[in-house]
């Protein structure tokens, strides 16, 4: 197989890169990298193929100088520009010098305004899928994997985080410029290669652990995390060693796209999870999870991305109930089961986006992301944990960790593992089904408690006045509880029952951005204005598109809502990142047109 990526030029019978040396200086007025990158090679000679997106390629040479002969293919619309390098018999290595375009989808760059301090810019990169490309012209495919060594320069009083451990700071060759050098000696999937350049402090909370931030959010990052070396002991003894040194964390601005990124070393964070009641340190636990599912053992590519996200949903539920009991870890499940349900809908059950095993050739993997490799590929493994017994399923886990650490491998592969270590299982279950057929098998696993039962009832005979909560039982609620009452509730209600809801519930004023955002999407599907300003706000500050997606789709229900929604964007998106900008085009584009 030349190409077995769909997406990527990566070519497997060419030579591969196995290491890297990144040389960027940042450039904040003309939003560009600019430097060199050397990638060192596997023995062979002949074409070299590489992604590269919106880059400007200057020269490329080996490593005694001479130039190398080089050509770009022609743009295509998901993968960018094929850049083939020829390469002389017996060169190790070559040197290409670019730069980056301002409109670069895997970084964004932001401008004082943009900030917490509001006194300096601010870069960082979100490279997964396929966005690497974008930054550096290499094999962008999971299987290409490298180790690193970058050398970013910027501005003062800057300071610069990468997924790596840092090897030095210097004062740059240029006055009121400094070096910051990075180092990363275990071989990571390109898309764990991360950036992030701003006025940033850091706060130590552990040994092995300190959280990143703007000076004005570092204090309140490091409460919200301060048990995180508590959560990392229990990852430990569930799943084996932690292997990547340390476990650091940045809090970023908040048109971050995604809840968490797990870059290796340095996991980023969107302010949102900064409740002020640590109650949203789930998003960390996965997060940190994927230290050992997704960043030792990765997907082959996108098709496969179930093998990163069903394997750290499912182990980030086995950390909350170690921590928090069985319970607590119930409650999640509801959670992701109504996240499912919702996706479900959305791409109808048919829809070949809802298998786990995807064929994505041709189909933009930012198009293609959902809950469904999330959610139904945690339920596929939790069916395969409970027909062979929690002792056995984690011993499984465990040699399945071992047998693939530092590999990146596909369905069939995780497929042919179940058989050699549960001789059976895979077809007492219907693996084939789950992987290959669309839509919930009838045998996926069922979450019950006694709470969950209770919730859900409540919520399901809404608007009955006598199915109000007693104020003294919800106040006793925990943040989670709550968060399923109100999911289990219609989304459109009267104006005398948001009344109700907010003057009891106190959820305007909600610290936690999970229960705000789902009252928030009620009163916008009940056109209940008293809360428009709050939308406004929230909108306007916040670009992470889980939240974007119900908002903005329940402010298409009324007239008065859809106004809302288009002067907040028109107002909003400018700030938001390329992709979340896309999210809520694509949903305002369903909205009639008043
Ligand atoms: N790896 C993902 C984020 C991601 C996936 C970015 C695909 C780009 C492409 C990360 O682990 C994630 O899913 N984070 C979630 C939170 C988690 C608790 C499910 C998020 O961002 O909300």
């Amino acid at each position: 197989m030349a190409n077995p990526d769909p997406h990527s030029f990566f070519d497997d019978a060419q030579p591969r890169t196995t290491r890297i040396h990144l040389s960027l200086t940042a450039d904040f007025a003309a939003r560009r990298l600019t430097g060199n990158v050397a990638l060192h090679l596997s023995p062979g000679e002949g074409p070299l193929d590489l992604d590269t997106k919106g880059l400007d390629i200057h020269a490329a040479s080996g490593p005694d100088g001479a130039a190398i002969p080089w050509s770009l293919g022609d743009e295509t619309p998901i993968l960018g520009r094929r850049l083939r390098v020829e390469l002389p018999a017996g060169c190790p290595s070559v040197r290409i010098e670019y730069a980056t375009t301002p409109e670069a989808l895997g970084l964004q760059w932001l401008t004082p305004s943009q900030t917490e301090g509001k006194r300096h810019p601010f870069l960082f990169s979100q490279f997964q899928s396929i966005h690497a490309r974008t930054m550096i012209p290499l094999q962008d495919s999971p299987k290409a994997r490298i180790t690193y060594h970058a050398d970013i320069t910027v501005p003062e009083p800057l300071a610069v985080v990468m997924s790596a451990g840092p090897s030095g700071v210097v004062q740059g060759s240029e006055r009121g410029y400094r070096t910051f050098s990075f180092e990363m000696p275990q071989p990571i999937p390109p898309y764990l290669l991360a950036l992030a350049i701003g006025e940033i402090e850091s706060r130590d909370l552990s040994p092995r652990s300190r959280v990143w931030a703007e000076p004005g959010t570092v204090e309140a990052a490091a409460w919200e995390f301060a048990e995180i070396e508590g959560m990392i002991r229990t990852a430990e003894s569930l799943f084996g060693p932690y292997e990547w040194d340390r476990y650091d964390m940045l809090v970023l601005p908040p048109s971050f796209p995604y809840g968490g990124m797990e870059n290796p070393r340095m996991t980023f964070l969107t302010p949102t999870l900064l409740a002020g009641d640590r109650s949203l340190v789930d998003v960390v636990a996965n997060e940190l999870a994927h230290s050992w599912t997704g960043n030792l053992v990765t997907n082959a590519d996108m098709d496969h991305f179930w093998l990163n996200e069903g394997w750290t949903v499912w182990a980030e539920r086995r950390i909350q109930e170690a921590l928090h009991g069985p319970d607590k870890s119930v409650l999640d499940w509801a959670l992701g089961q109504t996240a499912l349900d919702l996706e479900l809908a959305r791409f109808g059950p048919e829809s070949p986006l809802t298998k786990l095993r995807t064929d994505l050739a041709g189909v933009d993997p930012d198009d293609a992301f959902s809950s469904i490799p999330y959610e139904k590929g945690s339920r596929f493994l939790t069916l395969i944990e409970r027909a062979v017994g929690r002792p056995r399923f984690d011993a499984f886990v465990r040699d399945y960790i071992a047998r693939f650490r530092f590999t990146s491998i596909t369905s069939e592969e995780f497929l042919a593992f179940v058989e050699d270590k549960l001789p059976g299982v895979a077809a007492s279950v219907g693996a084939r089904g789950w992987l290959e057929e669309p839509g919930i098998p009838a045998n996926a696993p069922v979450f019950h408690s006694a709470a969950l039962e209770s919730l859900t009832a409540l919520a399901g005979r809404w608007p009955e006045e006598s199915a109000r909560p007693q104020p003294d039982v919800a106040a006793s609620w925990s943040p989670l509880e709550l968060l399923v009452y109100l999911q289990h509730l219609p989304r459109e209600t009267d104006r005398d029952g948001c009344e109700w809801l907010d003057a009891n519930l106190h959820l305007t004023d909600r610290g936690n951005c999970e229960i705000l955002v789902e009252w928030l999407t009620i009163a916008a599907g009940s056109d209940y204005d008293p809360v428009f300003p709050r939308i406004r706000q929230f909108l306007t500050r916040v670009g992470r598109m889980k939240y974007l997606r119900p908002l903005y789709g329940a402010l298409g229900r009324h007239r008065r809502t859809r106004a809302l929604a288009h002067e907040v964007f028109a107002a909003a998106s400018e700030g938001y990142h390329v992709l979340s900008r896309r999210v809520v085009e694509s949903v305002m584009a369903k909205y009639p047109i008043d």
